[in-house]
């Protein structure tokens, strides 16, 4: 297909956020505020956003299946979030002193997550991580910390390593190898490979890190015997396992991978669904690990700061707790899981109709498409998969309403309706239909 024909229908439609990315441009580096949500030609700006469905400045409606990078599991400005927000703006907006929303949504959190004890609030999910892997350090005494081939935890020099092949190369500049030199990149849903990466040093590393679903890296869910056998290694070795629930967290089940897939983490990392529509991320866990973070029992150097002017700020509280009332009781998490495996299900078939080669990864209400034949359990395959096809089914499927952020993986949420799903089945059909 000629590039200028692969871009055309989008472009006809998307005239006004043309004319804003050229706008952006100039005061926004690629004109956008994350990389990850430029896509080619340019990216469409949205002027609102309610329910399952995005709007754009030129009028076109998508069903959002990014939903806001999976934050948004009731929709885009669920109506009970909206009423508690709007009562709360009256009160103040940010205190920057102690206050009970806080203790509130501490206290949601543990209820919900056995081993969440005690927990911290932070902005966004890379602060989390990154004062979780330095509680883990502080805890332990060692400096060592290991995570897997394409995990995303965010930004945090010493994490942002090894998250798209290839693996050696820097994921950017500016990163020096002093801020890298303690960390180690370990083969997904291998065992042996973890062993084998680290024999010889597991006395000298403080923590293993993992997404139990891999988001960047293709939706891969980590396999049980996996995730029990690390959780074995770590025991063994008085590694603290840090599982980043940024995802997951409230999307997979009420408790976590704890209760989705039977592993018990020592820090949990959470963010996105936390937050309700607001920026949050935190970290979790037993208070005898937590409280390394108390300045009351711990001195400097024992210590292990955390902090920041925007931590639990008192709007995202009371969306986080509106949320996760309404998520408690697993009712509305279990019917999206359901979903998601009709929807693996019925893409598959529908790809598989038409002769096209793709492997459908995802878990819960996590799902993502491969075109590749072969089978997807660890990263690499996601990236030697043709991600160009990827690219232009997603932008195929913008020109016609569905919205997934271009190679990235969807997520559900309760605002999806049966017509939402229909049109992602029926608009998939057509693009499978014209590869043929
Ligand atoms: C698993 C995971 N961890 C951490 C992060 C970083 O969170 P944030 O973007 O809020 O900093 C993300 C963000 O996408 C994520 O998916």
């Amino acid at each position: 297909m000629e590039e200028t024909e692969t871009f055309e229908g989008y472009a006809s439609k998307t005239p006004k956020s043309k004319a804003l990315h050229e706008r952006a441009k100039k005061v926004l580096p690629a004109g956008v505020s994350y990389s990850i949500r430029y896509f080619e030609p340019y990216p469409f700006y949205t002027a609102k956003a309610k329910g399952s469905k995005l709007y754009d400045v030129d009028g076109n409606e998508y069903i959002d299946f990014w939903l806001g990078h999976t934050a948004l599991i009731l929709g885009h400005s669920p109506s009970a979030v909206i009423k508690a927000v709007k009562k709360q703006i009256e009160k103040g907006t940010h205190y920057g002193t102690a206050h009970e929303l806080e203790i509130a949504l501490a206290e949601q959190v543990a209820k919900m997550i056995p081993t969440a004890e005690m927990i911290r609030f932070t902005n966004s999910g890379t602060e989390a991580n990154m004062y979780a892997v330095r509680l883990a350090r502080a805890y332990t005494g060692r400096n060592k910390i290991a995570k897997f081939e394409s995990g995303w935890h965010g930004g945090y020099d010493a994490l942002h390593v090894a998250v798209k092949p290839p693996y050696d190369m820097p994921e950017s500049a500016g990163l020096t190898p002093g801020a890298l030199q303690d960390t180690l990149i370990l083969p997904f849903n291998n065992l042996e490979g973890v062993k084998e990466k680290l024999e010889g040093i597991e006395k000298k590393t403080a923590a293993i890190i993992i997404e139990p679903v891999l988001g960047v890296g293709g939706a891969i869910p980590a396999e049980k015997e996996f995730l029990k056998g690390i959780r074995e290694f770590c025991d063994e070795n008085g590694i603290l396992l840090i599982v980043d629930e940024v995802i997951t967290g409230f999307r997979l089940a009420p408790g976590g991978v704890q209760q989705y897939f039977g592993v018990k983490p020592d820090i949990t990392v959470l963010g996105k669904i936390l937050g309700g529509g607001f920026p949050i991320g935190a970290f979790c866990g037993p208070a005898e690990i937590m409280e390394k973070v108390d300045h009351l029992r711990y001195q400097r150097p024992q210590f292990s700061f955390h902090g920041g002017t925007f931590t639990a700020n008192p709007i995202t509280m009371t969306a986080g707790l509106t949320t996760l009332k309404i998520l408690e009781d697993g009712r509305l998490i279990n019917r999206l899981n359901r979903l998601g495996d009709k929807i693996r299900e019925e893409l598959k078939e529908i790809f598989e109709a038409s002769g096209v080669g793709v492997q459908v990864t995802g878990t819960g209400s996590l799902f993502d498409v491969h075109f590749t034949k072969e089978e997807v359990k660890e990263p690499g395959a996601t990236f030697r998969a043709d991600r160009k096809k990827l690219a232009e089914y997603h932008l195929r499927l913008i020109e016609n309403g569905v919205f997934f952020l271009p190679t990235h993986n969807g997520a559900l949420s309760t605002a999806h309706t049966k017509t939402d799903i229909q049109k992602l089945f029926s608009e998939t059909e057509k693009f499978a239909k014209s590869l043929k």
